[in-house]
């Protein structure tokens, strides 16, 4: 007989079934003796009792989060089981854990055919521009594919109907409703995560709004960089801005406040611009890889340079916010940024300081990284060099078309 009831906001509320199997499966609470409600109850979480922190493996959480996009009706009871077995270092009984597999496999085929089949599911409405379909779903994939479905389609609104019940996103805010019911707003953090990564399947070429690009590759987790760098760092500016500046990778403090060159080589470049008479809000400034690549020395994080596999791996960042943005002209700092533009090797001596077309149409300057200036040992030489950099930023400006009707 149940001792402990747990009421859920609504199916999908995972952050309050995180919160309260952390704590019941941390006092070891038997999966049995807790009954999981569905009742609406709009007000914040109910305070737990601490338990002692313990770290659930991804992979079990990630089987967890499956399950529960699953249409099981104790699909509560069994993801809290994983996590109890966990905990308390019993197993799971394997008519269960196969149960679980098979519908953890179900939502994985479901969320891989919904992202694929995105654009062929989805029409544009005529009338409102919105997208809309109906999708014949056997699981709670499409909701849990809400943040993917609307970073897919740029933020633009759309409509699903669902069995049963239907979710739309205003522009604004996730609604989601029960056929004969009212729909109610639903928070993209709530609900369980994905079966498959938020940028798997995502077509970034696709993208057309900025923000859209850039909260997607929040999450992005492409590559092992992202798992040990603070946060993406993604460029920022105006979206349509003239002057694209370039650089490298954020370094350490970039990663700690999530902007691009605020560190010290950040402090240089805004005295050059300043000096070059380039107002940093008129442009717009990113890196060519949005993680901080380092390695550990005692307290300290030391720069380690982007590899090609790094660079190849955020070049579809790079090159939506270059066809986003569409600028004028487009500053390369560095060999990094000039490389993975210009897409050859590039000696900065011999390509500096002048007008390069780029194949769309936009002008390329290459010049030094402002870190590369911080490192000039002699003052004398570093002061030429600055003057140098300033000169190179002047004569981008100067490339710069009269402002876009
Ligand atoms: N160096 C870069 O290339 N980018 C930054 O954002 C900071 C330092």
């Amino acid at each position: 007989m149940p001792q402990t009831t747990i009421s859920l906001d609504h199916p999908l509320d995972f952050a309050r079934w995180r919160t309260a199997t952390r704590t019941l499966a941390g006092q070891h609470v038997p999966p049995d003796d807790i009954a999981w409600h569905v009742a609406p109850s709009g007000g914040p979480d109910a305070p737990m009792p601490d338990a002692h922190p313990f770290r659930i493996p991804r992979e079990t959480m990630q089987l967890a989060a499956d399950v529960l996009q699953s249409m099981l009706p104790d699909r509560f009871t069994l993801a809290y089981r994983l996590v109890y077995a966990h905990v308390t270092g019993t197993d799971v009984p394997p008519a269960e854990l196969a149960r679980m597999e098979a519908a953890a496999a179900g939502v994985r085929a479901e969320t891989a055919r919904l992202r694929h089949g995105l654009f062929t599911l989805m029409q544009r409405t005529d009338g409102d521009g919105a997208w809309h379909a109906t999708c014949d779903a056997a699981t709670y994939a499409p909701e849990c594919n809400a943040r993917f479905i609307t970073f897919q389609l740029s933020l633009a609104p759309w409509r699903l109907a669902l069995p049963g019940r239907r979710m739309e996103w205003t522009g604004h805010e996730l609604l989601h409703g029960h056929d004969g019911a009212d729909a109610s707003p639903l928070a993209f953090n709530s609900l369980p995560p994905p079966a498959m990564p938020l940028v798997d399947g995502l077509d970034i070429a696709r993208i057309t709004a900025l923000p859209a690009v850039a909260l997607a590759a929040r999450t992005c987790r492409i590559c092992p960089m992202a798992r040990h760098a603070t946060r993406t760092v993604f460029g920022e500016g105006r979206s349509d801005a003239r002057m694209m500046f370039v650089g490298e990778q954020p370094g350490d403090r970039e990663d700690l406040a999530g902007r691009p060159f605020v560190g010290p080589a950040g402090q240089l470049f805004d005295r050059a611009l300043h000096a070059a008479g380039i107002d940093r809000d008129d442009a717009y400034v990113t890196n060519t890889v949005k993680h901080f690549k380092f390695r550990r020395s005692g307290t300290r994080r030391i720069h380690e340079k982007a590899g090609p596999a790094e660079i190849a791996n955020c070049a579809p960042w790079l090159a939506a916010e270059r066809r986003i943005i569409r600028p004028h002209v487009l500053v390369m700092l560095g060999g990094t940024a000039a490389s993975a533009l210009l897409g050859r090797p590039v000696t900065i001596g011999r390509e500096r300081s002048r007008a390069i077309t780029l194949g769309d149409g936009a002008t390329g300057v290459v010049t030094v990284h402002p870190s590369f200036l911080l490192r000039v040992p002699d003052e004398a030489a570093r002061g030429r060099e600055y003057d140098h950099f300033v000169a190179d930023l002047r004569l981008a400006a100067s490339l710069c078309a009269p402002a876009r009707a």
